[in-house]
């Protein structure tokens, strides 16, 4: 088998695999599933550009493709367990298959409350079940049962990104949010930890990407509704935390680029107009239907401290709300865990030290204890 048909038939793998990873997050006809199907269809087109058909054989784990076994890789590996729990053992793709015959594929990979006998009719895909095992599997929901793993919440964390990135582009311009958008994102994390996505996962920041605004609006989303989960918030309260969350930092989409991303630390003056963000964020969203008031509110107090010092001034006897007490802890950790053009992310354990150290002061004490006792958690996972 030639290098490039290799890589195309692994990239047509990735693809597949994440669509089933977002499948299990999203609704089927999420826009992503289909360009992932749309992209997969590609790969597979360029395959069948030398052959009539194409001819993937799973046996034990493994993908042969041609009589050859594909390196081990990790998304190879997850395709052929997704075959291999819905008891398929060879699939044959053959030319003019399209993106919808893929999305019917991926429909089946995931719905596996549906009998595995019952498979997909695509003019351009076949299947072939070698092995016949007629005992009925322990569990016939076994994939809802399982655990998100790692791979879908990357992916679930990436594709957030990528839409947090577009409503606040949408926002720039036309000054208003869209709050269907923002709700996707948050009831795709609730599911994942309702899933109970292993904690560390959903902890852990996302790293690789350099808007980061969007990455630092994800990162705190998560730490947020992982804080209000544990002290047992649910519901309606634990959605608009999570947007609350997300909408923030709304108020930096005016700060100038060069004050945003400056690789160093803000002069005086910088520093002034920094300090309009929460202000300018909560001004924003009083004017766009359907922001949850608590987004308002987060976005205005996140900088204010629990001895009410930080920013912007309010009269002493203010009354945070507890969503803004949680933006400020989520806020620090994720500022002090992120890289930055200026600074190495701190480890962990410091992090919790410094927190630590911040609490009754800066950070509210009990709320602070919370998120520690959730990282402890964490880390001490095995
Ligand atoms: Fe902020
Ligand atoms: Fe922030």
């Amino acid at each position: 088998m030639k290098r490039a048909s290799l890589v195309e038939l692994q990239n047509a793998i990735r693809h597949l695999v994440t669509a089933v990873a977002n499948a299990r997050l999203y609704n089927l006809d999420h826009p992503q599933i289909k360009r992932l199907c749309e992209a997969a269809q590609r790969c597979f087109e360029n395959l069948l550009r030398e052959r009539t058909q194409l001819s993937l054989l799973i046996v034990e784990g493994e993908i042969l493709f041609e009589d050859f076994p594909l390196p081990p890789g990790l998304h190879s590996q997850k395709f052929a367990r997704l075959m291999e729990q819905r008891r398929i053992n060879r699939i044959i793709i053959s030319a003019g298959l399209d993106s919808d015959e893929l999305g019917e594929l991926v429909k089946f990979l995931v719905q596996t409350d549906q009998p595995c006998g019952v498979q997909p009719a695509c003019n351009h895909l076949r299947f072939e079940t070698l092995a016949v095992d007629e005992a009925p599997p322990q569990n016939k929901s076994l994939d809802a049962s399982l655990p998100i793993d790692a791979d879908a919440l990357q992916a679930l964390k990436i594709n957030s990104h990528g839409r947090l990135a577009e409503l606040f582009k949408t926002f720039t311009v036309q000054r208003t949010i869209k709050m269907a958008g923002l709700t996707e994102i948050v009831t795709g994390f609730i599911n994942a930890f309702n899933r109970e996505v292993p904690s560390l996962l959903a902890l852990m920041p996302l790293r690789a990407m350099d808007e980061y605004t969007f990455t630092h609006g994800i990162n705190v989303c998560l730490l947020n509704l992982a804080q209000a989960m544990h002290l047992g918030i649910k519901g309606a309260l634990l959605h608009d935390i999570g947007i609350a969350a997300l909408l923030h930092d709304i108020g930096k989409v005016h700060i100038p680029m060069e004050i945003l991303g400056k690789p160093g630390k803000l002069d005086e003056k910088e520093w002034v107009i920094m300090r309009q963000h929460p202000i300018k964020g909560a001004r924003q969203l009083l004017d766009c239907p359907g922001v949850p008031q608590l987004a308002i509110v987060t976005a205005f107090e996140h900088h204010l401290r629990y001895n009410l010092s930080g920013y912007p001034a309010v009269h002493e006897q203010w009354c945070q709300h507890l969503c803004s007490h949680m933006t400020t802890i989520a806020d620090t950790y994720d500022a002090l865990r992120t890289k930055r053009p200026y600074k190495e992310p701190q480890p962990a354990d410091e992090c919790a030290a410094i927190l630590r150290k911040l609490a009754g002061r800066e950070l509210h004490p009990q709320l602070t204890a919370n998120f520690l006792c959730l990282l402890d958690q964490v880390t001490s996972a095995p």
